[in-house]
């Protein structure tokens, strides 16, 4: 099969009615779509991605309205949020209907959903009459993808084509939302919709819950332990100073926040942000990671970001990023 990448939005409407894979630009990361009403297309996504089968998928749909159909009810809390946030970087968290297949959730009673804020994924979403499964467009585990050319370096060959819509304007995953067994809102993955935001449309602050506390729980979203990993080893500059005596590596890279730091040791320096903004570094740092990756480092050493506002989603990346060496 080959790729190919364009803006044709009718191009890839005729696609997905047909089941196939095309990859979509939203404004967090790329998705990997699929007509998540039929269940061999589905099951392309699982293949194409090699994500295991108890991991679910976000269903996403052009408006609130369109998204009733494949829920039971909703609380006046995530409706609100709905309200709010939607087309937005949230993803709400609710009972599913009967007509969402177990194949989207992974057995889940839930059903993730979402409505992407990219003029092209909701002109695309409205020119079709089904929902779109859509997973981020990486290999499962991998650092997620904000350009088109980041989706055709690794799923190349595995899809039909690539929707281009330019490079990711929020550039971090979607925060997961929803309520637990006894209803308290809670913020299961962070992303641009900052729990402070969540409380200042609820008057609640979300509990939260995104520490994986099963492993592979998919009940539990996110969130297998090693996510959005480079292959080079990556350490946050905090716990490297606690591998240096174990292990000696080459040729070192260093990623700070905003400014070059005064220390010396590593072979090259990047700064994440020069600005000084959150918000460009949650744009910068899965571009920055995967051109990182392609630099030939023996090993990738990153400061965390101030922990406020959409800084604690790009930390938890971070960490979610971190190598674990055998025995370390
Ligand atoms: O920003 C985003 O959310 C992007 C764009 C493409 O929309 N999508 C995305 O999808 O990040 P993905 O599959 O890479 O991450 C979705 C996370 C997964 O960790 C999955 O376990 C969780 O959401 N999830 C999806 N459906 C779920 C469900 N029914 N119950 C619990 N967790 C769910
Ligand atoms: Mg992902």
């Amino acid at each position: 099969m080959i790729t190919e990448i364009g803006t044709d939005i009718y191009r890839a409407a005729d696609l997905l009615r047909h089941g196939e894979l095309v990859g979509i630009p939203t404004e967090t990361v790329y998705g990997l779509a699929a007509n998540a009403l039929q269940q061999d297309a589905v099951l392309k996504i699982y293949a194409a991605k090699q994500r295991p089968r108890f991991n679910p998928l976000i269903l996403h749909v052009p408006s609130l309205d369109k998204a009733l159909p494949y829920i039971k009810d909703m609380s006046s809390n995530l409706k609100m949020l709905a309200q709010q946030f939607w087309p937005g970087s949230l993803t709400l968290l609710l009972p599913k209907s009967t007509v969402v297949n177990d194949l989207v959730t992974a057995g889940s009673s839930r059903v993730a959903l979402r409505v992407p804020a990219h003029p092209l994924a909701l002109t695309l979403l409205q020119a079709i009459d089904f929902p779109l499964a859509a997973p981020s467009a990486n290999p499962s585990g991998y650092v997620s993808p904000t350009t088109a050319a980041h989706v055709s370096a690794q799923l190349n060959g595995k899809i039909a084509y690539i929707l281009d819509g330019g490079a990711c304007a929020v550039g971090l995953e979607s925060t997961i939302a929803g309520e637990d067994e006894e209803g308290h809102l809670t913020v299961y993955r962070t992303g641009a919709v900052t729990p402070q935001m969540i409380e200042a449309i609820t008057g609640i602050m979300p509990k939260l819950q995104t520490r994986p506390n099963e492993k592979n729980n998919p009940q539990t979203p996110g969130q297998l332990i090693s996510h959005y990993a480079t292959r080079t080893p990556l350490f946050l500059s905090t716990q490297w100073e606690n591998y240096i005596p174990k292990r000696t590596f080459g040729k070192l890279l260093h990623i700070s926040f905003s400014t070059l730091p005064s220390i010396t040791g590593y072979h090259t320096h990047w700064v994440l942000a020069p600005d000084g903004d959150l918000s460009t570094a949650a744009k910068n740092l899965f571009s920055m990671l995967r051109e990182a990756d392609a630099g030939a480092f023996d090993a990738i050493v990153i400061d965390e970001v101030p922990a406020m506002g959409i800084g604690l989603a790009v930390n938890d990346r971070l960490h979610r990023a971190q190598h674990h060496l055998k025995g370390a």
